[in-house]
């Protein structure tokens, strides 16, 4: 088979070395890519939101199977064009990729189907959302904007003035854009959180194994949000029970609701849960497999990546049994200086090989650039070095031991992946 990644992050050189790994998977063409994923595929210069290139390209070049990674091209419909120009296409049509695209949607959903989220009014008037912070009076209160803002349109303000300053930021001056056009208040929850990414093909419901996202930038939880610093796989806080809960009450109760919706959701799933006191609730859908949740998750998948994708597509997931690793994964993110603010790019990095690894780990590269035989810099997350091992303790280990060998001028990475909660 002919394949191609769209994207171009850590998360895509997971997929494609899993890729990889099937002896179906004859070439994989990837657009954009990055400088470690050159290494892998034929990288192809359309940009992910070029749904015409991207027809184009997979037609002239018989591609089989096109995989859609990242949520923007899934929340513009790039799978439903596939599909109407007769290609197959893994990921959720735009009427279910709603469900991360629009947080009131998917307030509203959980809200009308009854599966436990955090309470919550939406607004699209800004003196309305104020007046509702200012009668509802506790804090913290979380603030969100409607749309996609790459994982940084939620603000947990502590004190009233700071929430009416969000809804006024987000609102009034549009500091996320369009995103903000309606935003989502709600209350504050507590509890560790965990990431379960699950394959549906929308009549049935295969969690994999759970995982773990350390969001904040710096050491202790320090810092501002980021996209994901580091990984680890399985969570420590998701216990059988938990899941078994969460199947309950949550994934398959989510499925259902989609298809009564007339949004049958197809692909990967992604539920960002919180173990409250009461139970776990849902912080947040996406629609697609996360990052850098999917670099401790994907090298611990044992089945056939391919079969599972055709599966889903087809409609045949319950035939299909996914067997995992028994073990732990490990992944520690290596960020540009200043990310998540202002970074410098281009900068050459040393310690890699030839093919962009490193001895002991999988090196996945997010914003890096091959020229020459050297890699440099080219994004805010620029690897995660990912180490498998039987036990969590014997993975970071040997990631960490990775993370040394390798060095770039102004590189950071928390020293406390798997440590906090
Ligand atoms: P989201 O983009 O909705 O996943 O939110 C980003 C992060 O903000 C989450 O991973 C949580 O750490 C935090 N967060 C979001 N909603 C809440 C909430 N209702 N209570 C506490 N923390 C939250
Ligand atoms: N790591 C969080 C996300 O992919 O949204």
């Amino acid at each position: 088979m002919k394949i191609l990644m769209i994207g171009s992050g850590g998360r895509e050189h997971a997929l494609i070395k899993k890729l990889l790994e099937s002896p179906k998977c004859e070439k994989i063409y990837c657009a954009p890519g990055n400088g470690g994923i050159s290494r892998d595929a034929e990288l192809v210069n359309i940009g992910v939101m070029d749904k015409e290139g991207m027809v184009r390209f997979a037609k002239e070049n018989d591609i089989d199977l096109v995989f859609v990674a990242p949520d923007d091209p899934l929340a513009a419909g790039m799978v439903d064009a596939l599909e109407d120009a007769g290609l197959r296409a893994f990921g959720p049509r735009a009427n279910a990729a709603i469900i991360e695209a629009s947080k009131v949607f998917s307030k509203n959903l959980m809200k009308k189907y009854g599966i436990p989220t955090a309470k919550y009014e939406t607004f699209d008037d800004a003196d309305k959302a104020i007046e509702y912070i200012k009668a509802e009076n506790t804090t913290p209160v979380v603030v969100k904007a409607d749309g996609l803002a790459l994982g940084k349109g939620v603000i947990i303000a502590q004190t009233i003035d700071d929430a009416v300053a969000a809804v006024k930021s987000i609102m009034e001056d549009k500091q996320f854009g369009d995103s903000g056009n309606s935003i989502v208040i709600e209350e504050f929850l507590t509890g560790p959180e965990v990431s379960v990414l699950a394959f549906t093909d929308g009549k049935c419901v295969k969690p994999m194994v759970s995982s773990k996202d350390h969001k904040r930038a710096y050491d202790n939880d320090e810092g501002l949000n980021t996209g994901g610093m580091g990984t680890v796989s399985p969570n420590p806080y998701y216990t059988d029970a938990l899941a078994e809960e969460c199947m309950n009450t949550i994934f398959l109760p989510t499925i259902e609701a989609m298809n009564k919706e007339g949004r049958t959701f197809k692909g990967c799933l992604y539920f960002g849960l919180m173990m409250t006191p009461k139970g776990p609730k849902v912080i947040e859908y996406n629609a697609r497999f996360g990052d850098p949740e999917t670099q401790v998750v994907l090298p611990r998948l044992k089945t056939d990546l391919v079969d599972i994708c055709e599966a889903v597509i087809d409609e045949k997931l319950s035939d299909l049994e996914i067997e995992w690793d028994d073990g732990a994964a490990a992944c520690v993110v290596m960020a540009s200086g200043g990310y998540p603010v202002a970074y410098k790019k281009g900068i050459e990095m040393f310690g890699l090989d030839e093919n962009g690894g490193v001895e002991g780990a999988t090196v996945y590269h997010a914003g890096t650039k091959y020229e020459n035989g050297r890699f440099y810099t080219n994004g805010g997350r620029v690897l995660g070095v990912t180490a498998k091992a039987p036990t969590l303790d014997e993975a970071l280990e040997k990631a960490y031991a990775a993370v040394g060998k390798i060095s770039f001028e102004g590189m950071h990475f928390r020293h406390d992946i798997g440590r906090t909660k």
